[in-house]
């Protein structure tokens, strides 16, 4: 399992985050030694993938408390605006995703039930939550996995779209993890990663780590999912998610719903997997789902270098909405959940000890 990409070092006062922009060329480390290097790293997609973003921010919130104590504000009672400011500014780093706002949020109960600690008490006790999130997301993807394994067979060839492998959590992935489990298993599963325009995600980081792992990978570009499906090529497709509502559509990398429309066209089952953590019942239905609008440079460019006329501007939405009517059933780590949303979401939360 690839999970030395987010590295928390408390004695070094420090979080190390594995560059996601320089794979697979590059390993290298980017530091992040206050609330705002966090943001940053978020922001340009440093670190990506929901779960592994809310990881990222419960280990931001640590930073920006520590950074307040070593610059000596504990003795005061300024710290507490500052480290709101703070914290609100890691909750926005990115809009859709919604695990960046759960993990500030369990990170500001924390505080809560702590009543008026000191910034000493709340940086150590942070420092447990964190190692806690962090912890939680690797154990909840192995049982995600366990559950979705189930749902392929020896033999099967899985489409995926974008990154939501070891790299997008804390360790073995959502979507991936489904696939690790299975070939833990003793299925023999080929996997095709759509190559995800226009952060390469699938071709970068899906194929990585999949190669790394020992799992058959093949890269197809966004536009022959069609071809491959009518070719009798893909068996089952999974994706991971960045938040789900209450009526089970869901959000993911752009190019998802695309992919389930073709899916329900060629009869191929098109699963979700996602923890608990990125549904969000505040939102009835995908309308409600805030989706990010990224730089136009990002599809006019590549690698800096201008791809189309100067001048001319481009759409970049990061994310569509799957309608929930075109998920065949969503893997969590409290079990596989099918149509209809409105029952079995219900169910989900009940488990969950929400209900
Ligand atoms: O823009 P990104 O790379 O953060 O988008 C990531 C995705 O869309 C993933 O599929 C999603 O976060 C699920 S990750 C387990």
């Amino acid at each position: 399992m690839l999970n030395y990409h987010i590295k928390p070092e408390p004695d070094q006062q420090r979080l190390l985050l594995l560059d996601q922009r320089l794979l697979p060329g590059q390993e290298q480390y980017f530091v992040c030694r206050n609330a705002d290097d966090v943001v940053q790293a978020i922001r340009e997609m440093v670190v990506r993938g929901a779960p592994a973003i809310g990881v990222t921010a419960a280990w931001g919130c640590w930073l920006a408390a520590l950074r307040l104590e070593m610059d000596g504000l504990d003795k005061s009672r300024y710290w507490e605006p500052l480290l709101n400011e703070a914290l609100q500014k890691i909750a926005q780093a990115r809009p859709t995703a919604v695990n960046l706002a759960w993990a500030v949020n369990r990170m500001r109960e924390a505080w809560v039930d702590l009543g008026a600690p000191d910034l000493a008490s709340l940086v150590k006790a942070w420092q447990a939550v964190a190692e806690d999130i962090h912890a939680d997301d690797i154990e909840l993807n192995i049982r995600m996995g366990g559950h979705g394994a189930a749902l392929l067979e020896d033999g099967d060839t899985v489409m995926t779209h974008c990154n939501a492998g070891s790299l997008a959590t804390a360790g073995y992935g959502t979507a991936l993890g489904v696939i690790y489990a299975a070939v833990e298993a003793g299925k023999k599963i080929k996997v095709i990663a759509n190559e995800t325009r226009p952060w390469l995600q699938g071709a970068r980081l899906t194929a990585f780590e999949l190669q790394k792992a020992g799992i058959e990978v093949k890269v197809a570009c966004d536009n022959a999912c069609a071809i491959l499906m009518q070719r009798g090529l893909v068996q089952k497709v999974i994706t991971g998610a960045d938040r789900i509502a209450a009526n089970g559509d869901a959000a993911n990398k752009i190019g998802t719903h695309g992919v389930a429309v073709l899916a329900r066209h060629f009869g191929i089952p098109f699963y979700m997997a996602a923890p608990f953590s990125t549904f969000d019942f505040n939102c009835a239905s995908g309308k409600d789902i805030p989706i990010e609008e990224r730089a136009p440079e990002e599809v006019t460019q590549f690698r800096g270098q201008q791809i189309a006329p100067q001048g001319v501007p481009a759409w970049n939405f990061s994310f569509d909405v799957t309608p929930a009517a075109l998920v065949t059933a969503f893997v969590t780590e409290h079990g596989i959940f099918k149509p209809p949303y409105f029952r079995s979401l219900k169910k989900l939360r009940e488990r969950a000890g929400q209900l």
